[in-house]
């Protein structure tokens, strides 16, 4: 149509089809990688956005154990990392919750916790057990719709009863971040993207009473998937190292 290439149903099938065979071979070719030698091979991994915060430093931990492994990275939100997961265009997947509606085999390895920032210059950002209902009138910044922080936030909201007044739709925690620094309201992000902005005391975490939003991180692939020797390697190293490894921020003891 114009200059543009539409598919038709039956060309849309083809595309399915042609993407599950390609995939098929994709895995033929790591087995065979994998029969040639340990450690070595190729490890497709997608990730939440959220979690391209502390994944990149457990690559380099493990890339540094299996020098001859070739890693592929998808960062994307968790609407995308399903259709991955479900069309078998990755190995491993990290993201929040796994999906009731996919058959999966997910072990958590870490805690998520969710928690409201703020400029330090906001008047709140001095107050301690601050209730939930005294941000209903603030503006919140809040991720784009599909990702797995903003359906969290919305149960969360839900949950306790409370309507958000304004909100302001951002598609990367990176925008959120650099939004609430400007002032423009405040957001509910994974303390595990807050790392930098902390430590610079450019943003300060909010004392409110029911939060933080307890989440975990998960590593998970399709039941019924052959996983490559890379893949379960890396997979083993996740599980029991992550904690060791990442020097992520936590929370101030409450009293
Ligand atoms: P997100 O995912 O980056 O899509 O918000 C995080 C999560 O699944 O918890």
């Amino acid at each position: 149509m114009g200059k543009k290439v539409y598919l038709t149903d039956a060309g849309e099938e083809m595309q399915r089809y042609s993407s599950a065979v390609l995939a098929t071979l994709a895995e033929a070719d790591q087995v065979f990688d994998e029969m040639r030698g340990l450690g070595r091979g190729r490890l497709r991994i997608a990730v939440a956005s959220t979690a391209n915060y502390f994944v990149p430093q457990l690559l380099a931990s493990f890339c540094q154990r299996y020098p001859g492994v070739q890693v592929s990275l998808d960062v994307t939100n968790r609407k995308r990392l399903l259709e991955a997961l479900s069309d078998n265009e990755t190995d491993l997947v990290i993201m929040g919750k796994p999906p009731d509606s996919m058959e999966l085999v997910s072990e958590s390895f870490m805690d998520n916790p969710l928690v409201a920032i703020a400029p330090p210059s906001h008047p709140l950002a001095q107050e301690k057990d601050i209730p939930l209902e005294r941000l209903q009138e603030e503006t919140f910044l809040v991720r784009e719709k599909g990702s797995g922080t903003r359906s969290a936030t919305e149960r969360f909201f839900v949950e306790h009863g409370v309507s958000l007044s304004s909100t302001m739709e951002m598609s990367s925690s990176e925008s959120i971040k650099q939004g609430v620094e400007a002032g423009l309201g405040f957001g509910l992000l994974s303390l595990h993207t807050l790392e930098m902005e902390l430590a610079l005391k450019r943003l300060v975490v909010l004392d409110v009473r029911e939060l933080p939003i307890l989440r975990k991180w998960y590593i998970m692939h399709r039941s019924g998937k052959r996983l490559s020797g890379v893949a379960k390697s890396f997979k083993e190293f996740v599980l029991g190292e992550s904690k060791a490894i990442l020097n992520l921020p936590t929370l101030p003891a409450r009293n």
